[in-house]
């Protein structure tokens, strides 16, 4: 089933998922504060992506690079003279728009008005801001826009010290920062978020076979996760689409409310932004491959996602209405490594007898996987409560527990319930989360 927009948003709120920023402030329109369950989902996401993408693969290392970088490497990356969207102005409210995002290409969605726009001007994306105590156009300084200029301009310093050859990558995940001009849809398209993009270097003859293979890994991806596979598609871009440094780029796009939308682009870079680097900076950034005799500037593949997007079309995908015995029952279908809570540790009831038992196995369990104890309310509410954060597994102590010393265990999925001995209960959650 295919969840509204404002129910999604509505339950990110409730349950403590996103929160909209400065809200005591009256809030900060597009910026988002993730919390409790929305840190650690978004955590896990990331958490997944670097595992697939640096942990299993012996040709791919990791790296963490400054947000602010040297002037230079936006000058040298194309970012200050081509990083722009079309900007038009209605002459009527004075309201600003992004011009190839406008429904109707003539009329302004504030006031209704048609043929009140300015011309089109470029609008550069980039925060800039000082570094130092000084502000003169000497020290001016912007935000990384995208992760991947921090690893063009280690190339060399990973390469040597990894001591890799080609084919190899390099992936990074990291805040940035893009003064959209229409941002919404929620934390789809913000100010502030979080990409995880891998740069992928390989000889130029390679890079169409590697292109092809990074497209159909990061599909995988997805699905492996459980995103559902009709929400998932591909598509090439157009040549006019095509950013100022691509050859090509397919988009992995997701059916968000909206329609599809992308979720990640993968693109054939290739030596572009080596090149110009090496212009700029005068540093060698060839690569010699010894075998060959050869010396060249590598090819780049990157496949590039959104942290945040990505975290949000998990919830979409997952969030789940049914009929439970004349009731709706909703369920996050969260896949296990995604979902926030693992293990929620439920006492029949509030008494001290069987609270101190419940209490003392969370702690036994809280060191393997998150762990919410959770003594309030009717079993039955706390129950619907975990289903609605996608909580796994609730293992619930009752009164029988004090005799057998076996706890009652509860899927998500299937509402099964399992007698379980509690000295088993570790490996019996193992067997099931990893
Ligand atoms: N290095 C290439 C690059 O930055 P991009 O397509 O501009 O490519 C990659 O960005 C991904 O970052 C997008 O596919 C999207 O998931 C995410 N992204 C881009 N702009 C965003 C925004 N304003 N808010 C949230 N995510 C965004």
């Amino acid at each position: 089933m295919s969840v509204d927009f404002d129910t999604i948003v509505n339950l990110s709120k409730k349950r403590g998922f996103v929160f909209q920023s400065s809200e005591i402030y009256g809030g900060l329109r597009s910026a988002y504060d993730y919390g409790p369950l929305g840190v650690e989902l978004l955590r896990n996401v990331k958490e997944q992506w670097w595992h697939s993408m640096v942990r299993m693969r012996e040709d791919v290392v990791g790296l963490d690079s400054a947000v602010i970088q040297s002037p230079s490497v936006w000058e040298a990356s194309g970012h200050l003279a081509s990083f722009t969207d079309p900007l038009v102005e209605c002459t009527n409210c004075n309201n600003r728009f992004r011009e190839d995002k406008l429904d109707k290409a003539d009329q302004c969605p504030s006031c209704g008005k048609t043929g009140t726009f300015t011309e089109a001007k470029n609008f550069n994306l980039m925060f800039k801001t000082h570094m130092g105590p000084v502000e003169s156009t000497d020290n001016a300084v912007y935000l990384r826009p995208e992760t991947a200029q921090g690893i063009f301009i280690n190339f060399e310093n990973v390469r040597r010290t990894s001591r890799l050859k080609l084919p190899f990558g390099i992936a990074q995940i990291g805040k940035v920062f893009r003064n959209e001009i229409t941002p919404g849809q929620f934390v789809f398209r913000t100010r502030e978020f979080e990409q995880m993009e891998m740069e992928f270097f390989c000889r130029p003859e390679e890079a169409d076979e590697w292109f092809k293979y990074w497209v159909a890994e990061r599909k995988n991806w997805y699905t492996d996760l459980g995103m559902k596979e009709d929400n998932v598609r591909f598509r090439e871009h157009e040549q006019d689409e095509l950013s100022h440094y691509s050859a090509g780029t397919f988009d992995v796009d997701y059916r968000f409310p909206w329609g599809f939308d992308e979720l990640e682009g993968i693109a054939n870079r290739t030596d572009f932004d080596l090149k110009a680097h090496m212009e700029r900076s005068g540093k060698d950034l060839t690569y010699f491959d010894q075998e060959a005799g050869e010396r060249f500037v590598p090819y780049v593949i990157e496949p590039a996602a959104g942290a945040t997007r990505t975290t949000f079309a998990f919830l979409l995908d997952a969030y789940h209405e049914e009929e439970v015995r004349g009731d709706t029952r909703t369920v996050l279908r969260l896949d296990k490594r995604l979902a926030p809570i693992k293990v929620a540790v439920l006492p029949l009831s509030k008494k001290p007898q069987l609270s101190e038992v419940s209490a003392k196995l969370a702690d036994d369990l809280r060191p393997l996987w998150p762990v919410e104890h959770d003594v309030t309310q009717a079993i039955g509410r706390r129950y619907r409560r975990q289903d609605e954060i996608g909580t796994p597994y609730c293992v619930t102590v009752d009164f029988d527990t004090l005799d057998d010393q076996a706890v009652t265990v509860r899927d998500r999925d299937t509402m099964a319930q399992d007698r379980v001995s509690m000295d088993q209960v570790a490996g019996y959650l193992r067997e099931r989360l990893g």
